[in-house]
């Protein structure tokens, strides 16, 4: 695992819109993973501008986003469609067919679920994944005991998780305690994966995903089998890293390789 201790949230995000736009001008038709939460604002609010600056054209990208939550009416503010919507898909021009949410109404949902993985595999599997981190350690809503090969599904919530995002639901939504999420499974064929976790809530999920054992109790750990991950943290959430000091000097290390600093 690549792990890049940054001073600040807004320096991570800066790192993590590089990669973006990068891998963008390298291949326009990109196909990315996206997550919902604070933690990427910043990465979208980089990717918005660097299209208003005429710099970053998205009309041949595919997205595809990791959860929604199952029983919220079509277009419900507090949707995740919605807070896509909000923060980044009206802000650029990604085509609106080029869109994929997991499928959260109709009939048979197990059965869409399937196809759109096959939607996912159809337009080349996702080239990068931006993922959150849950305080419990999940990645989009795969909760503590999520099978680590689990495909998208539908999973209850733990209390946790239905308390820490139950501020969003102050305007008399019942707050759904269902979701339906791509699973870890499905994660882990994405070809690059970019965790971002800023902030002193996330010090035990940043601890374990990268330093504890692999376990189903933190879904995250499961990145640890993947060989193209890069952890996006801030000083506040790496501080319970035992190996904080060694992961910057790794760090140090590959930008002097590269020719940016000497060492
Ligand atoms: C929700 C989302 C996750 C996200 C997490 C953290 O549970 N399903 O994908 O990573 O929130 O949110 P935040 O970034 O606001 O801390």
């Amino acid at each position: 695992m690549e792990v890049i201790v940054c001073a600040t949230a807004e320096e991570g995000s800066d790192l993590a819109a590089k990669e973006v736009l990068g891998a963008l001008s390298r291949k326009p038709d990109l196909v990315l993973g996206l997550a919902t939460g604070s933690t990427p604002l910043g990465l979208y609010r980089r990717m918005i501008d660097a299209h208003r600056r005429v710099e970053a054209d998205f009309s041949k990208v595919f997205t595809f986003n990791l959860d929604e939550y199952l029983g919220l009416p079509p277009g419900h503010p507090q949707s995740y469609r919605a807070f896509m919507d909000q923060h980044l898909f009206r802000h650029i021009n990604i085509p609106p067919d080029h869109i994929h949410f997991p499928p959260t109404h109709g009939r048979d949902v197990p059965a869409q679920c399937e196809e759109f993985e096959r939607d996912m595999r159809r337009v080349g599997g996702i080239d990068i994944q931006i993922l959150g981190i849950g305080a419990d350690g999940h990645i989009g809503f795969n909760e503590p005991t999520s099978s680590l090969g689990s495909r998208t599904r539908v999973k209850t919530l733990m209390e946790e998780t239905l308390r820490d995002n139950a501020r969003f639901f102050n305007d008399g939504t019942r707050q759904p305690d269902m979701a339906v999420t791509m699973g870890i499974g499905t994660i882990l064929e994405s070809k690059r994966i970019l965790l971002l976790a800023f902030g002193t809530t996330k010090v035990r999920a940043i601890q374990s995903t990268i330093e504890g054992p692999i376990s189903n109790m933190y879904p995250a750990s499961a990145l640890q089998l993947h060989p193209r991950v890069t952890m996006i943290v801030d000083e506040q959430a790496a501080a319970g890293l035992a190996m904080r000091e060694y992961y910057k000097r790794v760090y140090r290390n590959k930008l002097s390789l590269e020719g940016s600093v000497m060492p």
